[in-house]
């Protein structure tokens, strides 16, 4: 596996259908949440008003933000309820040697990218 430009964040242990693991990692607050033998990180702000969604539930590829309830797929990051434009950011995420790696720079990895999320 080409880890090129990734930094291990995290041991694949801290993580369970139950409990994610948050970290800051280039200025990003991020969990990554396990679901169906895959794991997804995303950014750890409600996109509506800032809430952190691991202070919520998950219910399979969802995750329930706690204050208002908006729920996001885990693997698109995309709001599903209510229906809206509406994304949290997701991170390439890569697995190796039992550890979890991000990019280094989430920010320059992904320019562009995150440009129409709200
Ligand atoms: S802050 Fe997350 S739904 Fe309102």
């Amino acid at each position: 596996m080409d880890l090129t430009g990734y930094v291990k964040v995290g041991d694949l242990g801290a993580v369970s259908q139950s409990q994610p693991l948050v970290l800051v990692h280039d200025g990003y607050r991020i969990a990554i949440y396990y679901d169906q033998n895959n794991y997804y990180a995303i950014e750890d702000i409600c996109p509506h008003m800032g809430a952190f969604i691991s202070n919520g539930y998950q219910e399979g590829n969802l995750v329930i933000c706690p204050w208002h309830n908006w729920e996001f797929e885990l693997s698109t990051g995309k709001c599903v309820k209510p229906v809206n434009d509406s994304f949290i950011k997701t991170f390439p995420l890569k697995r190796y040697d039992n550890s979890f790696w991000l990019p280094n720079k989430l920010s320059e990895e992904n320019e562009g990218e995150f440009e129409d999320w709200v």
